[in-house]
Protein backbone atom coordinates (compact mmCIF):
# COMPACT_ATOMS: atom_id res chain seq x y z
CA UNK A 1 0.00 0.00 0.00
CA UNK A 2 1.15 3.26 -0.76
CA UNK A 3 0.60 6.17 1.65
CA UNK A 4 0.54 9.77 2.15
CA UNK A 5 1.28 11.11 5.14
CA UNK A 6 1.10 14.99 6.21
CA UNK A 7 2.83 16.15 9.22
CA UNK A 8 4.01 19.43 10.31
CA UNK A 9 7.10 18.23 11.98
CA UNK A 10 9.59 15.03 11.57
CA UNK A 11 12.47 13.70 13.47
CA UNK A 12 14.82 14.31 13.05
CA UNK A 13 14.46 17.29 10.70
CA UNK A 14 12.57 19.17 12.85
CA UNK A 15 10.84 19.01 16.07
CA UNK A 16 8.82 20.95 19.03
CA UNK A 17 7.46 17.73 20.31
CA UNK A 18 6.38 14.19 20.34
CA UNK A 19 4.17 14.32 17.32
CA UNK A 20 8.17 14.75 14.92
CA UNK A 21 8.99 11.39 16.40
CA UNK A 22 6.06 9.66 15.74
CA UNK A 23 5.91 11.31 12.15
CA UNK A 24 9.91 10.57 12.11
CA UNK A 25 9.37 6.36 13.11
CA UNK A 26 6.06 5.61 11.61
CA UNK A 27 7.21 5.17 8.50
CA UNK A 28 9.57 2.70 9.09
CA UNK A 29 7.44 0.88 11.40
CA UNK A 30 5.00 0.61 8.30
CA UNK A 31 7.43 -0.87 5.93
CA UNK A 32 7.43 -3.98 7.39
CA UNK A 33 3.87 -4.38 7.43
CA UNK A 34 3.98 -3.73 3.40
CA UNK A 35 2.61 0.04 3.58
CA UNK A 36 4.99 2.50 2.27
CA UNK A 37 4.71 5.91 3.39
CA UNK A 38 5.81 9.04 1.80
CA UNK A 39 5.80 12.50 3.73
CA UNK A 40 4.52 16.00 3.02
CA UNK A 41 6.28 18.30 5.16
CA UNK A 42 6.97 21.83 4.99
CA UNK A 43 10.02 23.45 3.43
CA UNK A 44 11.41 24.86 6.63
CA UNK A 45 14.89 25.77 6.45
CA UNK A 46 16.01 22.84 8.36
CA UNK A 47 14.25 20.42 6.66
CA UNK A 48 15.74 21.44 3.16
CA UNK A 49 19.26 22.04 4.76
CA UNK A 50 19.28 18.10 5.32
CA UNK A 51 16.61 16.94 1.50
CA UNK A 52 19.21 15.27 -0.02
CA UNK A 53 18.72 14.91 -4.02
CA UNK A 54 15.79 16.52 -4.80
CA UNK A 55 13.35 16.69 -7.77
CA UNK A 56 10.82 19.02 -8.37
CA UNK A 57 7.73 17.23 -8.66
CA UNK A 58 4.46 20.10 -9.02
CA UNK A 59 4.53 23.83 -9.18
CA UNK A 60 2.49 26.36 -7.97
CA UNK A 61 2.40 29.81 -9.28
CA UNK A 62 -0.01 31.47 -6.03
CA UNK A 63 -0.18 29.13 -3.36
CA UNK A 64 -2.28 31.26 -1.32
CA UNK A 65 -0.72 33.92 -3.28
CA UNK A 66 2.91 32.59 -3.00
CA UNK A 67 5.19 30.43 -5.20
CA UNK A 68 5.29 26.91 -4.34
CA UNK A 69 7.45 24.11 -5.28
CA UNK A 70 7.26 20.25 -4.22
CA UNK A 71 10.34 18.95 -4.10
CA UNK A 72 10.95 15.23 -3.50
CA UNK A 73 13.42 13.62 -2.37
CA UNK A 74 15.00 11.38 0.57
CA UNK A 75 16.78 12.75 3.95
CA UNK A 76 18.03 9.32 5.29
CA UNK A 77 15.48 6.54 5.25
CA UNK A 78 12.36 9.05 5.00
CA UNK A 79 10.82 9.45 1.61
CA UNK A 80 10.04 12.86 1.89
CA UNK A 81 7.74 15.47 -0.47
CA UNK A 82 8.78 18.88 0.80
CA UNK A 83 6.28 21.88 0.58
CA UNK A 84 8.97 24.40 -0.59
CA UNK A 85 7.36 28.23 -0.15
CA UNK A 86 9.94 30.30 1.00
CA UNK A 87 7.45 32.76 1.54
CA UNK A 88 5.92 30.69 3.91
CA UNK A 89 8.17 28.84 5.60
CA UNK A 90 11.88 30.00 5.21
CA UNK A 91 12.00 32.05 8.68
CA UNK A 92 13.62 32.47 11.69
CA UNK A 93 12.57 31.06 14.81
CA UNK A 94 10.06 28.03 15.39
CA UNK A 95 7.66 26.14 13.06
CA UNK A 96 5.17 28.23 14.31
CA UNK A 97 5.70 30.93 15.42
CA UNK A 98 8.76 33.56 16.02
CA UNK A 99 11.66 33.91 18.08
CA UNK A 100 9.62 35.10 20.81
CA UNK A 101 6.89 32.61 20.90
CA UNK A 102 4.55 34.16 19.21
CA UNK A 103 2.22 32.86 16.02
CA UNK A 104 3.08 33.66 12.84
CA UNK A 105 -0.31 35.30 11.82
CA UNK A 106 -0.43 33.48 8.52
CA UNK A 107 -0.71 30.20 9.99
CA UNK A 108 -3.78 29.73 8.66
CA UNK A 109 -2.67 30.21 5.29
CA UNK A 110 0.79 28.29 5.53
CA UNK A 111 -1.06 24.93 6.99
CA UNK A 112 -4.23 25.13 4.67
CA UNK A 113 -1.28 25.94 1.98
CA UNK A 114 0.54 22.58 3.09
CA UNK A 115 -3.27 20.77 3.32
CA UNK A 116 -4.28 21.78 0.00
CA UNK A 117 -0.99 20.56 -2.01
CA UNK A 118 -1.62 16.62 0.31
CA UNK A 119 -5.02 16.82 -1.03
CA UNK A 120 -3.76 17.38 -4.80
CA UNK A 121 -1.20 15.27 -4.13
CA UNK A 122 -4.27 12.59 -3.62
CA UNK A 123 -6.45 13.72 -6.38
CA UNK A 124 -3.35 13.85 -8.87
CA UNK A 125 -0.47 11.75 -7.68
CA UNK A 126 2.91 12.90 -8.78
CA UNK A 127 5.05 11.11 -11.31
CA UNK A 128 2.97 8.26 -11.43
CA UNK A 129 2.79 7.86 -7.68
CA UNK A 130 -0.34 7.55 -5.95
CA UNK A 131 -1.65 7.20 -2.73
CA UNK A 132 -3.81 4.89 -1.56
CA UNK A 133 -4.86 6.37 2.04
CA UNK A 134 -3.89 9.71 3.06
CA UNK A 135 -3.11 9.98 6.72
CA UNK A 136 -2.95 13.40 8.56
CA UNK A 137 -1.24 14.57 11.58
CA UNK A 138 -2.45 17.66 14.10
CA UNK A 139 -4.41 20.36 12.82
CA UNK A 140 -1.98 21.37 10.57
CA UNK A 141 -2.64 18.41 8.33
CA UNK A 142 -6.06 18.10 9.34
CA UNK A 143 -7.41 20.21 6.44
CA UNK A 144 -6.07 17.92 4.09
CA UNK A 145 -9.28 15.50 5.19
CA UNK A 146 -11.23 18.04 4.22
CA UNK A 147 -9.95 19.94 0.93
CA UNK A 148 -10.11 15.41 -0.35
CA UNK A 149 -13.91 15.34 0.85
CA UNK A 150 -15.23 18.44 -0.93
CA UNK A 151 -12.46 17.92 -3.73
CA UNK A 152 -12.25 15.68 -6.27
CA UNK A 153 -10.01 12.89 -4.28
CA UNK A 154 -12.70 12.42 -2.31
CA UNK A 155 -12.62 8.78 -2.83
CA UNK A 156 -9.03 8.25 -1.35
CA UNK A 157 -9.66 6.96 2.14
CA UNK A 158 -8.45 9.28 4.92
CA UNK A 159 -7.51 9.02 8.68
CA UNK A 160 -6.54 11.97 11.11
CA UNK A 161 -4.75 11.05 13.97
CA UNK A 162 -5.09 13.79 17.54
CA UNK A 163 -2.25 13.87 18.87
CA UNK A 164 -2.99 16.80 20.92
CA UNK A 165 -6.74 18.08 21.46
CA UNK A 166 -5.40 21.35 22.94
CA UNK A 167 -4.16 22.74 19.89
CA UNK A 168 -7.45 22.88 17.14
CA UNK A 169 -6.47 25.65 14.40
CA UNK A 170 -8.69 27.93 15.33
CA UNK A 171 -9.84 30.83 13.13
CA UNK A 172 -11.86 34.03 12.12
CA UNK A 173 -15.10 33.16 9.62
CA UNK A 174 -13.14 35.63 7.59
CA UNK A 175 -10.68 33.39 5.99
CA UNK A 176 -13.57 31.01 4.97
CA UNK A 177 -13.59 32.39 1.62
CA UNK A 178 -9.90 32.50 1.09
CA UNK A 179 -9.79 28.91 1.75
CA UNK A 180 -10.65 27.85 -1.86
CA UNK A 181 -13.61 25.43 -0.61
CA UNK A 182 -16.87 25.12 -1.63
CA UNK A 183 -19.59 26.55 0.25
CA UNK A 184 -21.11 23.53 1.30
CA UNK A 185 -17.56 23.25 3.47
CA UNK A 186 -19.17 25.80 5.58
CA UNK A 187 -21.38 24.59 8.12
CA UNK A 188 -21.64 22.31 11.08
CA UNK A 189 -20.76 19.18 8.91
CA UNK A 190 -17.51 21.26 7.85
CA UNK A 191 -14.93 23.59 8.65
CA UNK A 192 -17.41 25.70 10.63
CA UNK A 193 -16.77 25.72 14.20
CA UNK A 194 -18.46 27.83 16.65
CA UNK A 195 -18.74 30.52 14.34
CA UNK A 196 -14.78 30.84 13.56
CA UNK A 197 -13.39 27.82 11.32
CA UNK A 198 -11.82 24.78 12.92
CA UNK A 199 -9.01 22.81 10.92
CA UNK A 200 -9.10 20.49 13.35
CA UNK A 201 -12.47 20.19 13.80
CA UNK A 202 -12.83 20.23 9.63
CA UNK A 203 -10.30 17.39 9.50
CA UNK A 204 -12.30 15.03 12.55
CA UNK A 205 -15.65 15.51 10.47
CA UNK A 206 -14.18 14.75 7.17
CA UNK A 207 -11.90 11.42 8.32
CA UNK A 208 -12.91 7.69 7.28
CA UNK A 209 -10.74 7.21 10.73
CA UNK A 210 -9.82 9.18 13.59
CA UNK A 211 -7.39 7.79 15.68
CA UNK A 212 -5.15 9.28 18.71
CA UNK A 213 -2.20 8.21 20.31
CA UNK A 214 -3.10 5.95 23.58
CA UNK A 215 -6.77 4.06 24.12
CA UNK A 216 -7.06 6.34 27.49
CA UNK A 217 -6.80 9.19 26.14
CA UNK A 218 -9.25 8.03 23.23
CA UNK A 219 -12.12 7.04 26.23
CA UNK A 220 -11.01 10.90 27.62
CA UNK A 221 -11.57 12.99 24.86
CA UNK A 222 -15.38 11.66 25.00
CA UNK A 223 -16.31 13.65 27.86
CA UNK A 224 -16.17 17.53 28.49
CA UNK A 225 -13.24 17.35 30.76
CA UNK A 226 -11.12 16.08 28.20
CA UNK A 227 -12.50 16.87 25.28
CA UNK A 228 -11.87 20.99 24.36
CA UNK A 229 -15.00 21.70 23.12
CA UNK A 230 -14.89 18.60 20.46
CA UNK A 231 -16.09 15.99 22.46
CA UNK A 232 -19.41 16.26 21.22
CA UNK A 233 -18.80 15.36 17.49
CA UNK A 234 -15.88 13.03 18.71
CA UNK A 235 -18.60 11.00 20.88
CA UNK A 236 -20.82 11.03 17.50
CA UNK A 237 -17.53 9.29 15.42
CA UNK A 238 -16.97 7.06 18.41
CA UNK A 239 -17.30 4.26 15.82
CA UNK A 240 -14.53 5.75 13.69
CA UNK A 241 -12.59 6.29 16.88
CA UNK A 242 -9.23 4.02 17.58
CA UNK A 243 -6.43 4.73 20.52
CA UNK A 244 -3.14 3.53 19.05
CA UNK A 245 -0.46 3.99 21.38
CA UNK A 246 2.82 5.49 20.46
CA UNK A 247 6.22 3.54 20.30
CA UNK A 248 9.52 4.34 20.48
CA UNK A 249 11.83 4.33 17.76
CA UNK A 250 14.49 1.64 19.61
CA UNK A 251 17.10 2.63 16.95
CA UNK A 252 17.68 5.87 17.90
CA UNK A 253 16.35 5.18 22.12
CA UNK A 254 18.38 2.38 22.99
CA UNK A 255 20.71 2.73 26.19
CA UNK A 256 23.21 -0.10 24.74
CA UNK A 257 24.10 1.55 21.48
CA UNK A 258 23.33 5.27 21.53
CA UNK A 259 26.29 7.69 20.77
CA UNK A 260 24.56 10.34 22.91
CA UNK A 261 25.65 8.57 26.39
CA UNK A 262 28.48 9.06 28.55
CA UNK A 263 28.89 5.28 29.10
CA UNK A 264 26.12 2.51 27.64
CA UNK A 265 24.87 0.01 29.04
CA UNK A 266 21.83 -2.71 29.35
CA UNK A 267 19.65 -4.10 31.60
CA UNK A 268 22.10 -6.96 32.43
CA UNK A 269 24.49 -3.91 33.48
CA UNK A 270 22.99 -1.51 35.06
CA UNK A 271 26.11 -0.36 37.09
CA UNK A 272 26.82 1.71 32.99
CA UNK A 273 24.39 4.47 34.03
CA UNK A 274 26.47 5.70 36.98
CA UNK A 275 28.64 7.50 34.40
CA UNK A 276 25.83 9.08 32.56
CA UNK A 277 24.51 10.32 36.30
CA UNK A 278 28.20 11.61 37.24
CA UNK A 279 28.08 13.58 33.54
CA UNK A 280 24.69 14.75 33.97
CA UNK A 281 25.33 16.09 37.71
CA UNK A 282 28.96 18.25 36.50
CA UNK A 283 26.80 19.96 33.27
CA UNK A 284 23.92 20.76 35.44
CA UNK A 285 26.03 21.72 38.58
CA UNK A 286 25.06 19.34 40.78
CA UNK A 287 26.48 18.11 43.71
CA UNK A 288 27.87 14.37 42.98
CA UNK A 289 26.23 12.30 45.76
CA UNK A 290 23.59 9.33 45.40
CA UNK A 291 20.36 11.21 46.48
CA UNK A 292 17.34 10.25 44.24
CA UNK A 293 18.32 12.69 40.73
CA UNK A 294 14.94 13.14 39.27
CA UNK A 295 15.06 14.74 35.70
CA UNK A 296 12.13 16.74 33.76
CA UNK A 297 12.80 16.81 29.58
CA UNK A 298 9.68 18.56 28.65
CA UNK A 299 7.29 21.75 27.45
CA UNK A 300 7.33 23.63 30.08
CA UNK A 301 3.36 24.42 30.14
CA UNK A 302 0.49 24.04 31.89
CA UNK A 303 -0.50 20.90 29.96
CA UNK A 304 2.93 19.18 31.98
CA UNK A 305 1.94 20.34 35.25
CA UNK A 306 5.10 22.03 35.41
CA UNK A 307 3.54 25.11 37.60
CA UNK A 308 2.91 22.35 40.35
CA UNK A 309 6.05 21.13 40.15
CA UNK A 310 7.30 24.58 40.63
CA UNK A 311 5.58 23.96 44.02
CA UNK A 312 6.75 20.92 44.59
CA UNK A 313 10.79 21.52 44.59
CA UNK A 314 10.90 22.83 48.17
CA UNK A 315 9.40 19.54 49.43
CA UNK A 316 11.89 17.37 46.95
CA UNK A 317 14.85 19.31 47.96
CA UNK A 318 13.26 19.10 51.70
CA UNK A 319 13.22 15.01 51.25
CA UNK A 320 17.57 14.89 50.33
CA UNK A 321 15.77 14.75 46.40
CA UNK A 322 18.12 16.44 43.13
CA UNK A 323 16.25 17.84 40.18
CA UNK A 324 17.39 18.69 36.81
CA UNK A 325 15.47 20.62 34.04
CA UNK A 326 15.74 20.70 30.46
CA UNK A 327 12.84 22.09 29.32
CA UNK A 328 11.23 25.25 27.48
CA UNK A 329 7.83 27.35 27.32
CA UNK A 330 5.75 29.83 28.93
CA UNK A 331 8.30 32.84 30.22
CA UNK A 332 7.20 32.59 33.81
CA UNK A 333 7.47 28.74 34.22
CA UNK A 334 11.16 29.16 32.86
CA UNK A 335 12.12 32.26 35.20
CA UNK A 336 10.97 30.03 38.08
CA UNK A 337 13.05 27.26 37.46
CA UNK A 338 15.80 29.22 36.40
CA UNK A 339 15.61 31.01 39.90
CA UNK A 340 14.96 27.39 41.77
CA UNK A 341 17.81 26.38 40.53
CA UNK A 342 19.91 29.87 42.01
CA UNK A 343 18.17 28.88 45.28
CA UNK A 344 18.72 25.85 45.52
CA UNK A 345 22.44 25.85 44.46
CA UNK A 346 23.52 22.15 43.85
CA UNK A 347 20.53 20.02 44.58
CA UNK A 348 18.69 21.55 41.72
CA UNK A 349 19.46 22.64 37.87
CA UNK A 350 18.06 24.23 34.96
CA UNK A 351 18.89 24.56 31.52
CA UNK A 352 16.51 26.65 29.24
CA UNK A 353 15.99 25.57 25.47
CA UNK A 354 15.92 22.44 23.24
CA UNK A 355 18.93 20.16 23.80
CA UNK A 356 18.20 16.58 22.36
CA UNK A 357 21.61 15.29 23.15
CA UNK A 358 21.06 16.29 26.29
CA UNK A 359 17.63 14.95 26.41
CA UNK A 360 19.45 11.17 26.14
CA UNK A 361 21.97 11.80 28.77
CA UNK A 362 19.27 12.83 31.44
CA UNK A 363 17.21 9.47 31.08
CA UNK A 364 20.58 7.68 31.11
CA UNK A 365 21.67 9.36 34.13
CA UNK A 366 18.15 10.17 36.26
CA UNK A 367 16.64 8.13 38.49
CA UNK A 368 13.28 9.31 37.79
CA UNK A 369 11.35 11.14 35.23
CA UNK A 370 8.72 13.23 36.80
CA UNK A 371 5.69 13.87 34.46
CA UNK A 372 2.78 15.32 36.64
CA UNK A 373 0.61 16.27 33.31
CA UNK A 374 -2.92 17.63 33.67
CA UNK A 375 -3.35 15.62 30.56
CA UNK A 376 -1.12 13.41 27.95
CA UNK A 377 -2.23 11.89 24.89
CA UNK A 378 0.62 9.76 24.91
CA UNK A 379 3.70 11.11 26.37
CA UNK A 380 7.28 9.88 24.56
CA UNK A 381 9.57 10.48 27.76
CA UNK A 382 8.05 8.22 30.05
CA UNK A 383 8.78 5.62 27.39
CA UNK A 384 12.37 6.49 27.34
CA UNK A 385 12.45 6.84 31.02
CA UNK A 386 10.94 3.02 31.36
CA UNK A 387 13.63 1.52 27.95
CA UNK A 388 16.80 4.01 29.97
CA UNK A 389 15.81 2.70 34.01
CA UNK A 390 15.02 6.52 34.58
CA UNK A 391 11.94 5.30 36.82
CA UNK A 392 8.71 7.75 35.54
CA UNK A 393 6.73 9.68 37.93
CA UNK A 394 3.51 10.05 36.23
CA UNK A 395 -0.13 11.40 36.99
CA UNK A 396 -2.46 8.85 35.58
CA UNK A 397 -3.94 10.03 32.31
CA UNK A 398 -4.37 9.37 29.14
CA UNK A 399 -1.03 7.48 27.57
CA UNK A 400 0.91 8.18 31.17
CA UNK A 401 -1.86 5.66 32.61
CA UNK A 402 -1.65 3.06 29.47
CA UNK A 403 1.84 2.79 29.80
CA UNK A 404 3.15 2.49 33.81
CA UNK A 405 2.70 0.23 35.95
CA UNK A 406 2.01 1.45 39.51
CA UNK A 407 4.54 0.47 42.41
CA UNK A 408 1.89 -0.58 44.74
CA UNK A 409 2.09 -3.32 47.25
CA UNK A 410 1.03 -6.17 45.04
CA UNK A 411 3.01 -4.92 42.11
CA UNK A 412 6.42 -4.86 43.64
CA UNK A 413 5.51 -7.95 45.12
CA UNK A 414 5.01 -9.56 42.29
CA UNK A 415 8.26 -7.67 40.45
CA UNK A 416 5.93 -5.98 37.97
CA UNK A 417 6.41 -2.63 38.86
CA UNK A 418 7.75 -0.12 36.67
CA UNK A 419 7.31 3.41 38.02
CA UNK A 420 4.65 5.44 40.12
CA UNK A 421 1.11 6.51 39.12
CA UNK A 422 -0.63 9.16 41.19
CA UNK A 423 -3.87 10.35 40.73
CA UNK A 424 -5.34 13.30 40.71
CA UNK A 425 -3.28 15.55 38.70
CA UNK A 426 -2.81 17.59 41.55
CA UNK A 427 -0.14 19.30 43.60
CA UNK A 428 -1.25 17.14 47.15
CA UNK A 429 -0.89 13.66 44.96
CA UNK A 430 2.46 15.27 43.60
CA UNK A 431 3.74 15.84 46.90
CA UNK A 432 2.83 12.09 47.79
CA UNK A 433 4.38 10.77 44.87
CA UNK A 434 7.31 12.46 44.97
CA UNK A 435 7.86 11.46 49.03
CA UNK A 436 7.05 7.62 48.01
CA UNK A 437 9.64 8.08 45.70
CA UNK A 438 12.17 8.79 47.60
CA UNK A 439 11.51 6.25 49.95
CA UNK A 440 11.25 3.33 47.23
CA UNK A 441 14.88 4.72 45.92
CA UNK A 442 16.25 3.82 49.53
CA UNK A 443 15.54 0.25 49.01
CA UNK A 444 17.66 -0.54 46.28
CA UNK A 445 16.49 -4.43 45.13
CA UNK A 446 12.85 -3.02 44.99
CA UNK A 447 13.90 0.04 42.50
CA UNK A 448 16.23 -1.83 40.72
CA UNK A 449 13.19 -4.67 40.23
CA UNK A 450 11.72 -1.56 38.99
CA UNK A 451 14.30 -0.57 36.72
CA UNK A 452 14.56 -3.73 35.09
CA UNK A 453 10.79 -4.59 34.82
CA UNK A 454 10.78 -1.11 32.87
CA UNK A 455 13.80 -1.89 30.70
CA UNK A 456 12.14 -5.44 29.56
CA UNK A 457 8.94 -4.18 28.97
CA UNK A 458 8.23 -3.82 24.80
CA UNK A 459 7.13 0.02 23.83
CA UNK A 460 8.42 -0.47 20.49
CA UNK A 461 6.43 -0.11 17.27
CA UNK A 462 5.75 -3.57 16.74
CA UNK A 463 2.42 -3.87 18.16
CA UNK A 464 1.08 -0.43 17.31
CA UNK A 465 2.32 -0.14 13.29
CA UNK A 466 0.39 -3.65 13.02
CA UNK A 467 -2.51 -2.23 14.67
CA UNK A 468 -1.85 1.15 12.01
CA UNK A 469 -1.26 -1.13 8.86
CA UNK A 470 -4.68 -3.09 9.93
CA UNK A 471 -6.79 -0.07 10.09
CA UNK A 472 -5.21 1.21 7.05
CA UNK A 473 -6.31 -1.87 5.06
CA UNK A 474 -9.68 -2.18 6.06
CA UNK A 475 -10.77 2.05 5.19
CA UNK A 476 -8.90 1.13 1.75
CA UNK A 477 -11.26 -2.19 1.38
CA UNK A 478 -14.41 -0.03 2.29
CA UNK A 479 -13.56 2.46 -0.17
CA UNK A 480 -13.59 -0.02 -3.16
P1 LIG B 1 4.81 16.58 23.79
O1 LIG B 1 4.79 16.16 22.37
O2 LIG B 1 3.46 16.84 24.35
O3 LIG B 1 5.74 17.71 24.06
P2 LIG B 1 5.98 13.94 24.28
O4 LIG B 1 6.40 13.32 25.56
O5 LIG B 1 5.12 13.16 23.40
O6 LIG B 1 5.34 15.35 24.67
O7 LIG B 1 7.24 14.29 23.39
C1 LIG B 1 8.20 15.23 23.74
C2 LIG B 1 9.43 14.97 22.90
O8 LIG B 1 10.22 16.15 22.89
C3 LIG B 1 10.32 13.89 23.46
O9 LIG B 1 11.07 13.32 22.39
C4 LIG B 1 11.23 14.67 24.41
O10 LIG B 1 12.43 14.00 24.68
C5 LIG B 1 11.44 15.92 23.60
N1 LIG B 1 11.73 17.14 24.36
C6 LIG B 1 10.86 17.91 25.06
N2 LIG B 1 11.47 19.00 25.55
C7 LIG B 1 12.76 18.91 25.16
C8 LIG B 1 13.91 19.76 25.33
N3 LIG B 1 13.84 20.89 26.00
N4 LIG B 1 15.07 19.37 24.77
C9 LIG B 1 15.14 18.20 24.08
N5 LIG B 1 14.11 17.39 23.88
C10 LIG B 1 12.93 17.74 24.41
C1 LIG C 1 1.43 15.44 21.54
C2 LIG C 1 1.06 15.00 22.95
C3 LIG C 1 1.91 13.87 23.48
C4 LIG C 1 2.13 12.79 22.42
C5 LIG C 1 2.69 13.42 21.16
C6 LIG C 1 2.94 12.41 20.05
O1 LIG C 1 2.39 16.42 21.51
O2 LIG C 1 1.07 16.08 23.85
O3 LIG C 1 1.29 13.29 24.61
O4 LIG C 1 3.01 11.81 22.90
O5 LIG C 1 1.80 14.37 20.66
O6 LIG C 1 1.78 11.71 19.70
Amino acid sequence: MQLLSVASEIYPLIKTGGLADVAGALPGALAGHDVAVRTLVPGYPSVLARLGKAKAVRRYDALFGVPATVLAGKAGELDLLVLDAPDFFAREGGPYGDAGGRDWTDNWKRFAALSRVGADIAAEGIKGWRPDLVHAHDWQGAMTAAYMRFGPAHAVPRVVTIHNLAFQGRFGADIFPHLGLPPEAWGVDGVEYYGGTGFLKAGLVSADAITTVSPTYADEIRSPVHGMGLDGLINGRADRLHGILNGVDTAIWDPATDPLLARRYSVRALGGRTANRRALEAHFGLDRDDAPLFIIVSRLTWQKGMDMVMGAIDHLVGLGGKLAVLGSGDHPLEGAFLAAADRHRGRVGAQIGYDEPLSHLMQAGGDAILIPSRFEPCGLTQLYGLRYGCVPVVARVGGLADTVIDANEAAVGAGVATGLVFAPSDPLALHGAIARTIRLHASRPDWQAMQRSGMRADFSWTHSAARYAELFRALVQEAV
